[in-house]
């Protein structure tokens, strides 16, 4: 299935005025202690000493054999890169720094209860139960190199140690975000083709021990459906002995981990020398079809690359106290809480809760607690944080030198406020700009070397070459919108989308390649699928994605995905999925809904819609409101143009609609949604430029 990657940036998107914001300049201090300050850095890092140039990058891991070729291009663009040598990622982020380092904490976990005591993790205490696990997954079950394995668990210190298990014996993780549903679960175990999924009895959010085990059986059920049949569930227990979970456990296929461990004490478990391009893990995200794409990472190119920026740009040192707070479900976890900071040897923090529990002082608590000083998190966090608490921060005395955002654009009165309250006016912050297929940053500035400027991502990191085309594949110029594309490969890039090689290419080098018979790398220009502005200073402005995805809370959602889940209702006929601006999550998503003949709109058909999407994807995509309208504006081909519907809730003007084959259906919707709105206090504040093109195109890819 060809992805269609259309853009939906208009022509009046390319006269948007952007208002320059001024520039934020770092603290001498900051400076001072920086990991880059040198400016020499962009000349190391320019273009002509590509591809070498990520050698430094390279060399901060240690290599089993060293590599012949940086990056070899024989099959584009299916790039490799350090090709012929070979490393075990979990020796990286692990043994190295067991041995040099034994009694350093690796990982503090920090219980969502407050009243549970913060579990520190040494260096040495993870490699014991990386490799005792990884005893588990060899000895017990058999897994070998470039077998498949699903996860499916919390914000847990457990799950890094699944994970650096894996990668010990070259086994390819794919995780799951815990909150996405069993049915989610089962299509992503179904299509990565793994024999065994390893979940968890529970974990605590918002306060309560919730029961996740029972996802693992919707799962199992789920991906046998899809054909794939789990011989084995392996089940970690948030409290060791104790069952949290009301599900029983199948006899013959569930298998408590606490148990199997005991069987493994202290075995050692040789780590696996792999080559640098073998798959490290997948990490499904979502696209223009409802399939979702399970992005296969490197071992080599990638650990370099998340190791490398997390030294640059998040200023990690050996000594810092480094807190992520994002979920390792998705891949701000797996590059910049597991193994970018464990790369370098740091301490990283776990928090399995929520952010507000039980109060909106909690993350500055644990900060005070533990003397965190580089602190990350995403746009939505800080929108909450921000209405929740703005007080909170200044209560607490923690000092942060260094904070980053991830995820979605931030809005520059809400990177004020991260500024000056959560960073005290002291802390410098790097907004990232990057996606699960790029492994890491790819937009972001280096803090010493560069001022901030709020609302923009800033320029492109080291060693990578943006362009912004226009639909024609012209370059456009600066303060003009466009597709922005990475004219270069870089070692974080995914290797490929499993098992659908062909789709990888369409969706991400079909557009703007030059000659498909090209073997040169500047043929083949990485389409990104968002739109962007750059100013004269090189500074990006990224405007939200050019595909039929919804960035809900920072998290991608596929439009087809939800309106799937949506037609599983049988009665329901036709659904269409689009964003609403939402203060907090950036976008929610509403669904407007047909029926079939015979079928009346109730409450109760509202509910099963709602829950369909629940089971289908996970709470996450829960839409904001179910309208059941009785017809779609269609055109006269017979196409549901969601431009209209998205004009409509989100109270925006919705444009011409004399070509469509039913315009009077258009006010009779606009009636119905906003009248409901308004009685329920759910308007929209007023649009801005941006927002207001971007939902006045939207779908039209
Ligand atoms: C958006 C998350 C503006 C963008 C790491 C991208 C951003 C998608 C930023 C990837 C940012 C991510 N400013 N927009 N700093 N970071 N995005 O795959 O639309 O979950 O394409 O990866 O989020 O989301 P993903």
């Amino acid at each position: 299935m060809t992805e269609s990657p259309e853009t939906q940036v208009s022509e009046t998107q390319i006269a948007v005025h952007w208002r320059e914001e001024e520039y934020v300049y770092p603290p001498q201090k900051f400076i001072d202690q920086a990991n880059a300050a040198d400016p020499a850095i962009y000349d190391r890092f320019s273009e002509d000493r590509f591809p070498d140039c990520f050698k430094e990058y390279a060399d901060l891991l240690s290599w089993d054999a060293p590599w012949h070729t940086t990056l070899d291009t024989s099959d584009p663009p299916f790039w490799k890169w350090f090709v012929g040598g070979r490393l075990n990622a979990s020796y990286n982020c692990v043994d190295r720094h067991a041995e040099a380092n034994p009694d350093k904490t690796a990982i503090v976990f920090v219980p969502e209860l407050e009243s549970d005591e913060h579990v520190h993790i040494s260096y040495s205490e993870l490699r014991r139960q990386v490799n005792e696990f990884a005893a588990v997954l060899r000895d017990s079950l058999g897994l070998k190199t470039g077998d498949r394995v699903t996860l499916h668990m919390p914000m847990v210190p457990d799950l890094p140690v699944t994970m650096l298990a894996c990668a010990r014996l070259g086994i390819i993780h794919s995780e799951v975000f815990g909150g996405f549903s069993g049915n989610a679960c089962g299509t992503r175990i179904a299509d990565s083709g793994s024999r065994v999924l390893i979940t968890m009895d529970g974990y605590y959010r918002g306060g309560q021990l919730i029961d996740h085990k029972v996802k693992a059986d919707e799962a199992v059920e789920e991906a046998a459906r899809q054909g794939q049949e789990v011989d084995k569930v392996l089940v970690w227990r948030r409290h060791p002995g104790q069952y949290a979970s009301q599900i029983p456990m199948a006899e013959g296929r569930d298998v408590f981990v606490d148990e199997l461990l005991s069987e493994h004490r202290g075995k050692a478990v040789e780590p696996v020398s792999m080559p640098s391009e073998a798959p490290l893990f997948l990490m499904y995200t979502s696209g223009t079809t409802g399939r979702p794409k399970g992005c296969q990472h490197s071992t080599g190119g990638y650990l370099a690359y998340v190791a490398g920026t997390s030294k640059y740009y998040q200023d990690i040192h050996p000594d810092d106290m480094y807190w992520c707070m994002a979920d390792i479900g998705w891949i701000t976890g797996h590059s910049y809480i597991v193994y970018g900071p464990l790369a370098l040897g740091t301490t990283t923090v776990i928090y399995e809760g929520v952010p507000n529990y039980p109060d909106a002082g909690r993350p500055w608590r644990i900060a005070e607690k533990l003397g965190v000083n580089i602190f990350h998190t995403s746009p939505t966090a800080i929108r909450m944080l921000r209405k929740v608490g703005p007080e909170e921060p200044g209560k607490y005395a923690y000092h942060f030198k260094h904070m980053t955002t991830v995820g979605e654009p931030i809005e520059p009165e809400v990177w004020r406020w991260y500024h000056s309250e959560v960073g005290k006016g002291d802390a410098v912050i790097v907004d990232t700009w990057w996606q699960t297929e790029t492994g890491g940053f790819l937009g972001t500035g280096l803090p010493a070397l560069k001022p901030m400027k709020p609302g923009s991502c800033g320029p492109a990191a080291l060693g990578i070459y943006p362009i912004i085309y226009d639909e024609n594949g012209d370059e456009v110029p600066d303060g003009r919108a466009g597709n922005i594309c990475i004219r270069n490969p870089w070692p974080g890039i995914f290797e490929t989308i499993w098992g659908q090689p062909e789709r990888f290419v369409d969706t991400y080098y079909r557009k703007y390649n030059k000659d498909p018979d090209s073997k040169d790398w500047r043929d083949w220009p990485y389409f990104a699928g968002d739109g962007a502005v750059r100013a004269a200073d090189g500074y990006f402005r990224i405007l939200g994605r050019v595909d039929d995805v919804i960035n809900v809370a920072g998290h991608r959602l596929g439009t087809k995905e939800i309106e799937s889940a949506a037609l599983t209702v049988g009665e329901v006929a036709e659904a269409a999925a689009v964003p609403v601006i939402d203060d907090i999550r950036g976008r929610a998503v509403e669904i407007y809904i047909s029926l079939k003949p015979g079928f009346e709109p109730s409450q109760e058909m509202q509910n099963k819609v709602t829950r369909a999407i629940e089971t289908e994807i996970g709470k996450i995509a829960r839409p904001k409101n179910v309208w059941i309208v009785a017809d779609m504006p269609k055109t006269r081909s017979g196409k549901i143009m969601r431009r209209v519907i998205a004009s409509i809730s989100n109270f925006a003007a919705v444009g011409d609609v004399t070509t469509l084959a039913n315009p009077e259906i258009v006010d009779s919707i606009r009636h119905q949604v906003q009248t409901a709105k308004v009685a329920k206090d759910d308007v929209p504040r007023e649009l801005t430029e941006a927002e207001y093109e971007e939902i006045k195109s939207f779908g039209e890819a």
